[in-house]
Parts: structure tokens; C-alpha cells; sequence
């Protein structure tokens, strides 16, 4: 009995040592792991463990160069922290987006969403042009600081026209007649993207291979939760799906179409009208200059996905005060 409690007492005191063994050799585990997860996780050094990370390569070497933020002035918070231009290939047809704009309380806030979307899509040209007299240092400073490719023009409308942002539309085509030849060997896609609203990154995927004209559903526009485009089983388009003014020759809204670059440089006259088109006739007789509806290609799953909502920002309520006026909001 004696040595079986002895036996007992001796495999204790081994069970104890072991098991401080194995609770050091626990703690020399966890303690460090422990300590290197967070920092894993801050940016200054995340490049070395970037490997894994999914990031391009021109954003790791501008994250490396993060100054301490105490030595960070206003240069290097634009040079390398929020300039993380999106991926330029050559094999891919670029998009351009054309993007009217005029001065307002929302309109910073309206770009820099929008320029927040545009970053992420590669071979993207942004065409911004102003509805004012001269190019304001808001836009400019806002694109510049994107690391967008970006065009910006202006031309402020005096007149009274019933189309906001056709003649800022057609400046922006007269650029890209001016600067690209049909024969050029660039392919590119035009879209009409206005400032506020909402853009699903899919749907630059969708538009990128236009051949002629492509179209697809827009949400909340044409009196209807949305308004699509009516398919047949062969994949034509033969109508549309909308509340408003559904007997236009084509009752689309300007976001819901997309036109190939050859096209529109072909079509040289083709152009929004600014006098004499009534609300909600801007889009279909621009396309009827370009295109009949057996030419349209359906996009979004046959026209089945709302991947662009018709988004308004509402108007802040009044302010009490406009605080500092060297504050830009
Ligand atoms: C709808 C359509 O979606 C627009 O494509 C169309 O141009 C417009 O109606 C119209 O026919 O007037 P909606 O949301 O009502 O759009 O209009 P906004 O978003 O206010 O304006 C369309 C674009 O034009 C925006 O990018 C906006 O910044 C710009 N705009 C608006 C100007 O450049 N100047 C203005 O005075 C107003
Ligand atoms: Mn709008």
C-alpha cells in the first residue's frame, strides 16, 4: 500500500513538473504570437507581412513610405497615403466616365463617393466637367488628389435648358472626339455617370466590352422601384419596363447605357440637345443618333440586375453657423 502511495506521490510531483514544463512552453507561444498579431495589422509594417495580403504592389511601396504621424505634413498625406491609383492595363479597353458637376453644400461629399468607386475599377478615365466659369480649386484639388486618371473641363450654362448636364456632356464628347482618331487602335466605352449616384463595381465590368451600345436596369428611376429593359429568350432587347414616358423610342435612363468609343467617334454628330428636348427625352435622342434597338446589347444578366441606383444626397438642414470659411466641406 505503502509504495503505491509512494508510486502515487512520485507520479504527481513528475505530473507537476510536466505540466509547468508545458504551461511555459505554452506561455513562450502564445506571449509572442499574441504580441505580433496586432502589429501585423498596422500599416507601417504590414508590407512584411504583405505577402499574403492582397494588395498591389505601387500601394505596398506607399504604405512602407508612411511617415510617423506626428512628421506627417499635407504632401505626404496626398503622396502616399490616399493615392492608391487603380491598375492601368494595356489589354483592357478603358472606360470613360463622363461626369458633370456644379457647385453645391453636397458636392464634395457627392465626388468623393463617387471617386471611392471609380478607384477600384482599372483602365478608368474620369471625365469631369463643371457647370460653372471657371474650373473650381474644390474639383481640381478632389481629382487630383484621387489618383485618378481624370479630365477636367467646364462650361457654365447661362441660359435656362430644360437637360442639367447635357452641355456639359457634350464638352466632354467634343474632348474625346478631339483627342482620339477612329482609326486609332484604342478601345474605349462611354458612360454617362452623374455625381450622385450609385455604381456597383459590376457594372463596369458589364460595360467594358460594348460593342455598339449596351444597356441595363437602373433602380429608382422611371416611376418604379426600377426601370429595365424588356428581353426575348434569343437575348434581343424588343421594349422597356418603365412608368415614364415608356413610348420613347428608347425609355432608358442615362445611366442605365453604356456606348462604344469607335461609335461615338463615327457618329461625330452625335450630341445631347440643350434646346427644344423636353425632361426625360435627353437619352433617347442622343441614341437614336447612334443606334436602332436591334443594335442594343443586354447586360446584367439579360437585364435581370440592378447594379446603379438613380441616388439623390439630400440638402443638410439649415446650418446655425458656416464655422471657419478656410474649411472646405
Ligand atoms: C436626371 C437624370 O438622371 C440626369 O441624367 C438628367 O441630366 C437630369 O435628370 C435632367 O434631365 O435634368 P437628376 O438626379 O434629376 O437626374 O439630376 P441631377 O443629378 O441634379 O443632375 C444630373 C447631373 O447634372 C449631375 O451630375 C449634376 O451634378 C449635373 N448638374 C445638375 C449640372 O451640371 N448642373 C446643374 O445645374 C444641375
Ligand atoms: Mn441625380
Amino acid at each position: 500500500m505503502s509504495r503505491v502511495v509512494c508510486l502515487t506521490d512520485r507520479g504527481t510531483t513528475q505530473d507537476r513538473m510536466f505540466n509547468k514544463k508545458r504551461f511555459f512552453l505554452i506561455l513562450l507561444i502564445v506571449v509572442p504570437v499574441t504580441l505580433l498579431l496586432p502589429v501585423s495589422y498596422h500599416t507601417t509594417i504590414a508590407p512584411f507581412f504583405g505577402a499574403r495580403r492582397d494588395i498591389g504592389t505601387r500601394e505596398m511601396v506607399a504604405l512602407r513610405t508612411v511617415p510617423h504621424p506626428q512628421e506627417r505634413n499635407k504632401e505626404h498625406c496626398t503622396n502616399n497615403v490616399y493615392v492608391r491609383p487603380p491598375p492601368w492595363s494595356h489589354s483592357l479597353p478603358t472606360i470613360y466616365v463622363i461626369t458633370p458637376t456644379y457647385t453645391r453644400v453636397v458636392q464634395k461629399a457627392d465626388l468623393t463617393r463617387m471617386s471611392n468607386t471609380l478607384l477600384h475599377v482599372a483602365n478608368l478615365h474620369w471625365i469631369v466637367v463643371e457647370d460653372a466659369d471657371n474650373k473650381t480649386s474644390l474639383v481640381g484639388n478632389l481629382l487630383n488628389s484621387t489618383g485618378l486618371n481624370y479630365t477636367h473641363l467646364n462650361v457654365h450654362v447661362v441660359e435656362k435648358i430644360t437637360s442639367r448636364g447635357s452641355r456639359q456632356r457634350n464638352v466632354a464628347l467634343k474632348w474625346l472626339r478631339d483627342t482620339f482618331r477612329l482609326n486609332d487602335s484604342h478601345h474605349g466605352v462611354v458612360f454617362f455617370g452623374d455625381d450622385d449616384n450609385t455604381y456597383s463595381l459590376q457594372l463596369f465590368d458589364e460595360m467594358r466590352y460594348t460593342e455598339k451600345v449596351s444597356v441595363w436596369p437602373v433602380g429608382f428611376t422611371g416611376a418604379m422601384r426600377y426601370q429595365s429593359i424588356k428581353v426575348n429568350a434569343l437575348g434581343k432587347v424588343y421594349g422597356w419596363e418603365t412608368r415614364y414616358a415608356g413610348t420613347r423610342p428608347f425609355a432608358i435612363d442615362m445611366a442605365g447605357f453604356a456606348v462604344n468609343l469607335k461609335l461615338l467617334l463615327s457618329k461625330s454628330k452625335a450630341n445631347f440637345r440643350v434646346y427644344n428636348v423636353g425632361t426625360g427625352q435627353q437619352e433617347t435622342r442622343f441614341l437614336q443618333d447612334l443606334v436602332t434597338i436591334n443594335d442594343l446589347e443586354p447586360k446584367a444578366d439579360n437585364c435581370t440586375k440592378v447594379l446603379v441606383w438613380h441616388t439623390r444626397t439630400t440638402k443638410p438642414p439649415a446650418f446655425k453657423s458656416q464655422g471657419d470659411p478656410n474649411i472646405e466641406t
